[in-house]
């Protein structure tokens, strides 16, 4: 009979593509997916740990499962990701009932570990960080039917921020080949995608082999994927600052597939702050990237990511992000509260500030950043949105949705099935859960 399995994901979008990819692996090798805990042979927990609160949730994740396993005692249970990796055999002293911890440059070998535990029933380990990416060397046909979808270009990071533990726990840079990363495309495209999201802890660092084995740039990845036909909009996430050359600016303007939408951390408004947190940028030259995208495409929109209360973070600092984010027009946000890491520097910091009042600080930027975001909302009201279009009301079957470059989804309608199709929709409403559209043209 076929063993079952259920995964949980927790983290950032790279987690999500591993479980993806741990999913994918463990189908080939016969084994079937549930969402249902109980009916598991085998729950599989996929962690992160870029602060302590997501770190904690493990062991109130794994009690549940041990309840379970009371019952079943045959029931396998693994842990992988970032606390895996950082916290290795530690986890097994804290809850003896585990079988497997992996990590996630190890997730491949997963099926090898499920083997090992169901013919010697021993606890295997195995958090390794080697420097090849076997993890991708899967066979993906048909698998990956989204019209957006994304794929992992990179992975790992040498930038060692003062407050970041991802060097920790996924290492050094390593970047697929860009044949791997272009037959992938090739495929998904044939199988009805539309976009891609290019994932990587810091895309812009990618360095790949192309096939007569020399480096390509990210800005190369880019137009070559652009020259792929099917695919009709161009996304990625996460890029460093530090590493937006003017080559990656320009690409505003000779691509036009690439969204008029960019994810850029920043994580404060401060030099001072930047500079204990070793970004290795200013705030000019933070601007200086802004506005020469802007010169290209006027109506481009920025996220961010920032740290509140950073040890040293003034009320002063604290103003410097507040009036970027206002300068910038930051349209959205993923921003939290510092939380102290082991092994990274800044865990050393003495933090004088209180919690009130980085609740308070918190508060206050992530209300403005709301604000900015209802207004770039409403400014779109009576303008022609590109549209993708992505599937259609149940309810109503000629009312098609579709998202917009800047990630709103638009609701309109249509006499033909136009799913995959990249077309123009005019903003007619915007309701507070609803953007309407009537469809201009149908390119
Ligand atoms: N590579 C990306 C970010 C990766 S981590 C970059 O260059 O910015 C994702 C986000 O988590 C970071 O941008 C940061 O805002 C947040 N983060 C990382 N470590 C954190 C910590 N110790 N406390 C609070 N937020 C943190
Ligand atoms: Fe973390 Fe800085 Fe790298 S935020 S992922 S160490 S660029």
């Amino acid at each position: 009979m076929n063993k079952k399995i259920h995964i949980k994901t927790w983290g950032c979008q790279m987690n999500e593509y591993d479980s993806l990819i741990i999913t994918r692996t463990l189908q080939k090798n016969k084994y079937t997916i549930t969402k249902i805990a109980e009916e598991a042979d085998i729950l599989i927990l996929n962690t992160c740990s870029i602060r302590e609160k997501a770190q904690e949730k493990l062991f109130h994740q794994l009690g549940r499962w041990k309840k379970i396993k009371e019952k079943k005692p045959k029931l396998i249970i693994a842990v992988g990701g970032c606390v895996a990796a950082q916290e290795g055999k530690k986890i097994k002293l804290r809850a003896k009932y585990i079988d497997i911890i992996f990590g996630p440059r190890t997730l491949n070998l997963l099926p090898n570990m499920i083997q090992q535990i169901s013919q010697k029933n021993n606890f295997v380990i195995n958090i390794d960080s080697p420097k090849i990416i076997k993890k991708f060397n899967i066979n993906l046909k048909n698998i990956n039917k989204g019209i957006k979808t994304s794929i992992s270009i990179m992975e790992g990071c040498n930038k060692y921020c003062s407050f970041c533990i991802v060097p920790h726990t996924r290492g050094t840079e390593i970047s697929r080949s860009h044949d791997s990363i272009i037959s992938e495309i090739l495929e998904l495209s044939h199988n009805g995608t539309k976009e891609i999201t290019l994932l990587g802890q810091n895309v812009n660092a990618y360095r790949g082999k192309n096939e007569y084995g020399e480096k390509c740039n990210f800005a190369n990845l880019i137009r070559y994927i652009s020259l792929i036909k099917e695919i009709k909009r161009i996304r990625f996430i996460t890029s460093h600052p530090v590493e937006f050359n003017e080559e990656i600016i320009n690409l505003y303007k000779e691509i036009p597939k690439l969204a008029s939408f960019l994810h850029l951390p920043v994580q404060s408004g401060s030099d001072k702050i930047l500079k204990l947190m070793k970004r290795r940028h200013t705030i000019k030259e933070y601007k200086n990237i802004i506005k020469k995208i802007l010169k290209f495409r006027p109506n481009m929109q920025f996220s961010s990511d920032f740290i509140i209360g950073f040890p040293g973070e003034t009320e002063s600092d604290f103003n410097k992000t507040l009036n970027l984010v206002k300068e910038i027009k930051f349209d959205f946000s993923f921003s939290f509260i510092y939380s102290p890491r082991p092994e990274t520097l800044a865990s050393n910091f003495v933090n004088n500030t209180t919690l009130k009042e980085k609740k308070n600080r918190l508060n206050i930027l992530q209300k403005q950043i709301l604000n900015q975001g209802r207004i770039w909302t409403k400014n779109m009201l009576n303008t022609k949105q590109k549209v993708l279009v992505e599937g259609y009301t149940k309810q109503k079957n000629n009312e098609f949705f579709g998202t917009t470059e800047n990630n709103r989804t638009i609701y309109f309608n249509s006499d033909y099935n136009i799913i995959g199709k990249l077309v123009t929709v005019k903003i007619k409403n915007i309701y507070k859960n609803k953007i309407l559209g009537k469809l201009y043209n149908k390119k």
